[in-house]
């Protein structure tokens, strides 16, 4: 029997809320994981009328929601679940003694605040929970990314939480780590025996992880321009999973244990200094181009700030200083208004140690593993086969081919909704901890700090293509390439 809860989203009709939250609730509700009785508790700063926000709801639900997730039967069902609450986060006037009888005589159920506002104000939000006593040991309090800005933001930030919140009581959300693909990325590695003894630098030539985008700036030009890609997607996304491919197996697969392998690889990452920086990295920013053979305007133009020498695009090569990896380029890109939306990480293996085929026999192509987490959830392995039409020996590289849209039959979770679900049931293993976040702008920082500073601009790339050239230079040898090139 599932246990019913309340769920709090504070910023509750902002489009964080709108977009993934409450889509991703309806989904669990439909599919019967959360209890008729369970509360959601919208909150916002605006005076809204009840009836508007459900119709605001319901029209963003329909929008968001794949064809077919959305019934008038489960709308109704679920809306009674709603329940409307004004309140500002930081003015601690009366409006929160209401908010906190609300919770009279529901002490003992799980409570999960979501707190889908601005960073700067968290610390102001959890001072305010504390102070009208609604922290219980039941109490999970839910953040997303970016958590500061650098490292003593950071801090700062995870300072103020820590004050009212245990660490196992926060939940540090890092929506790739959600994705289907990547959970089995794990159980790839380690519920299989196949892969552990060629996982390390002995066979890995080298590894891809790359998350390009179409979108520009869709409406969060001003959010953006602080802090652009290195900050937006390599410390979170690109890291994480950088680290999944990078850590030792855990004893088991515990939320601490995980933590303790990955806080090991963000540690062992060479730092990038001085010179290195110029040598290992490219940042872009786009200029106008055709995406699907639409015009799109230039990051600058879109902005309305011709002055901005914020990245849109960042390229890295990363090494880690261990006894697995070391001497494996990792090649790290990320960015947007580019060719397709796609992230997938390319795990290549080395040339096979000497080649029997005579030279008409096709070229060997090297083993890849390729895990792609979107558009589509698959993990490919491409292996040399021979076409044996025409009687020569002709050989070709096959692709091995898991694709989970087709081979799973159960709707597929959303990471959102795997992520909220598992913040509900107390499972942190998918979230980030605070020594992750220290050691992953530990290592940003400096690199960022140097681009602030540099005399150089980005490189300018045209949208709709793949970046800017500068990226293919970063590749240690001939023939390593960005995947779409290979
Ligand atoms: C977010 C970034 O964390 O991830 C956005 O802030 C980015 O800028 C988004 O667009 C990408 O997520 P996804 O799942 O669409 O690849």
């Amino acid at each position: 029997m599932k246990n019913a809860f309340d769920l709090i989203i504070f910023g509750g009709t902002g489009d964080l809320s709108m977009r993934k939250i409450v889509p991703s609730i309806y989904r669990s509700f439909q599919q019967g994981d959360i209890p008729n009785d369970s509360r959601i508790l919208m909150c916002c700063r605006k005076q809204t009328d009840f009836d508007n926000m459900l119709k605001t709801i319901e029209t963003k639900l329909k929008l968001y929601l794949k064809d077919g997730e959305f019934t008038q039967d489960k709308w109704h069902s679920f809306s009674m679940l709603l329940t409307p609450v004004q309140l500002d986060v930081i003015k601690f006037d009366e409006k929160w003694d209401i908010f906190g009888q609300l919770f009279d005589g529901f002490t003992d159920r799980i409570r999960v605040f979501y707190l889908a506002i601005l960073p700067s104000i968290y610390g102001e939000c959890c001072e305010n929970l504390h102070k009208k006593d609604l922290i219980t040991r039941v109490t999970r309090v839910v953040v997303e990314k970016p958590i500061g800005y650098d490292l003593v933001s950071a801090e700062a930030i995870n300072e103020k939480i820590a004050k009212h919140f245990v660490e196992d009581q926060i939940f540090r959300i890092d929506h790739y780590l959600g994705k289907e693909t990547v959970q089995n990325l794990l159980t790839l590695r380690f519920g299989n025996f196949l892969f552990e003894n060629l996982w390390d630098s002995k066979s890995i030539d080298h590894i891809q992880i790359s998350i390009t985008e179409q979108v520009g700036l869709e409406g969060r030009a001003g959010f953006y321009d602080e802090i652009g890609a290195m900050r937006d997607m390599v410390q979170n996304h690109l890291l994480q999973l950088l680290c999944l491919i990078a850590i030792d197996s855990p004893n088991q697969l515990s939320s601490d244990a995980l933590r303790i392998e990955k806080v090991k690889v963000l540690q062992a990452l060479k730092p990038l200094i001085n010179g290195d920086i110029e040598k290992n990295t490219v940042r872009g920013q786009y200029v106008s181009g055709l995406i699907d053979g639409q015009k799109v305007p230039g990051y600058l133009d879109e902005l309305g700030n011709y002055e901005s020498s914020t990245e849109t695009y960042a390229a890295l090569k990363v090494y880690i200083e261990n006894w697995r990896w070391t001497g494996v380029p990792f090649y790290l890109r990320t960015g947007k208004r580019l060719k397709k939306r796609s992230a997938e990480i390319i795990i290549q293996f080395k040339d096979v140690t000497h080649n029997v085929y005579d030279f008409n026999a096709n070229k060997l192509k090297p083993n890849q593993l390729i895990l792609k987490l979107q558009p589509d959830e698959k993990i490919q392995m491409r292996l040399m086969a021979n076409d044996v039409a025409g009687g020569t020996t002709r050989l070709q590289p096959i692709l091995l081919n898991l694709d989970f849209g087709k081979e799973q039959d159960a709707p597929q979770a959303t990471s959102y909704q795997r992520l909220i679900m598992d913040a509900v049931r107390g499972n942190s293993t998918l979230f980030i901890h605070r020594e992750e976040v220290t050691a992953a702008w530990q290592w940003v920082d400096p690199i960022v700090e140097s681009w602030k500073n540099s005399d150089i601009s980005p490189e300018l790339y045209t949208a709709g293509s793949w970046g800017p050239k500068k990226a293919d230079e970063l590749f240690e040898k001939p023939h390593q390439k960005w995947h779409e090139n290979q």
